[in-house]
């Protein structure tokens, strides 16, 4: 038994480290840096049915533990993406799990059809979160919507599907249910949280698309939070997503609910971490003296004075 395993519904993982969307470029680009094959699975860059130039420049900004980025999900396209980069991402001896987004449901199915028709695509994820486009977060943001699209998506095939949340909301939880109740076998919790950084001086945004999508360290507790509320009330498995860069952050989003994480923003600077916390959970599970990763996952107690 691989005690690292991961069942997310449809999903199997050989281990639950995955690289996030928007991190790893569309894998190549890590080559010298990272052994894919010991990784649970890669996301790449997020594609959209047409190709987009992305937002004005500066596109990224660091903050204080963190980093605000508006790339406004530039990409080259869904066709070209499956003519040239699929076929490299599907060689790998890894879970390739492809992020889409669309501006309607059609463009989803249409996609989704593609991706469900091709060789060496693990599941989907959908990007119902992006906070940098007009268009794309609404989905996300209403659960009929986020609903719609998952029930659109697992129509057009069998591949598994993800459903990438925004916390731009009041609650997560609802959105979650949602997208559970319409067949998602997963969510990864979250994307990005909006905000700005000014250059007072100047009186001026630093961003040009002024707003943008805030990741890193700085918003881990906020994702463990949401994590943990959602894995009190809303049945479907969770990936947790935020700020993780070192072993403990990981085991803190597997006790708050998660069955697998992302590495995001840490990609950036520390490119082999996934790497290494692929080893490491091997000596957490012995160290902790259970069988299976899996037996962890939600296990924080809590108590509540009376
Ligand atoms: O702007 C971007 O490309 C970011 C995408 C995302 O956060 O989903």
């Amino acid at each position: 038994m691989n005690p690292l395993a991961v069942q997310l519904n449809r999903l199997t993982l050989q281990n639950p480290i995955l690289v996030a969307s928007g991190t790893f470029g569309y894998a190549k680009e890590m080559t010298a840096y990272v052994d894919f094959a010991k990784l649970g699975g890669i996301i790449p860059k997020t594609v959209t049915p047409q190709p987009r130039p992305g937002n004005p420049p500066p596109r990224t900004v660091e903050t204080a533990s963190g980093l605000l980025n508006s790339i406004g999900l530039d990409n080259d396209g869904f066709d070209q993406f499956v003519a040239e980069k699929l076929p490299y991402l599907a060689g790998l001896r890894t879970s390739v799990i492809v992020n889409i987004a669309a501006k309607t449901n059609d463009e989803f199915r249409r996609m989704a059809t593609v991706l469900n028709a091709a060789e060496g695509v693990a599941a989907v994820e959908l990007n119902i979160s992006c906070p940098n486009v007009s268009g794309g977060v609404d989905f996300g943001t209403n659960p009929e919507l986020a609903a719609d699209v998952v029930r659109t998506v697992c129509d057009a095939g069998d591949l598994p599907v993800i459903a990438k949340l925004t916390p731009n909301v009041t609650s997560v939880v609802p959105i979650a249910q949602a997208v559970a109740d319409a067949g998602a076998d997963a969510v990864s919790l979250i994307n990005t949280f909006q905000g700005m950084a000014i250059n007072w001086k100047k009186r001026r945004p630093v961003l040009g698309n002024v707003l943008g999508g805030l990741s890193g360290p700085a918003i881990k507790p906020l994702a463990l939070r949401i994590v943990w509320q959602v894995a009190q009330a809303a049945q479907i498995p969770i990936i947790g997503v935020g700020g993780i860069q070192c072993i403990d952050d990981v085991m803190e989003f597997i006790v708050a609910g998660a069955s697998a994480i992302q590495v995001g923003t840490a990609n950036f600077y520390d490119p082999g971490l996934a790497n290494r916390l692929v080893d490491e959970l091997t000596d957490v599970v012995a160290q902790e003296k259970v069988e299976s990763l899996t037996d962890l996952v939600g296990t924080l107690q809590i108590s509540r004075a009376q």
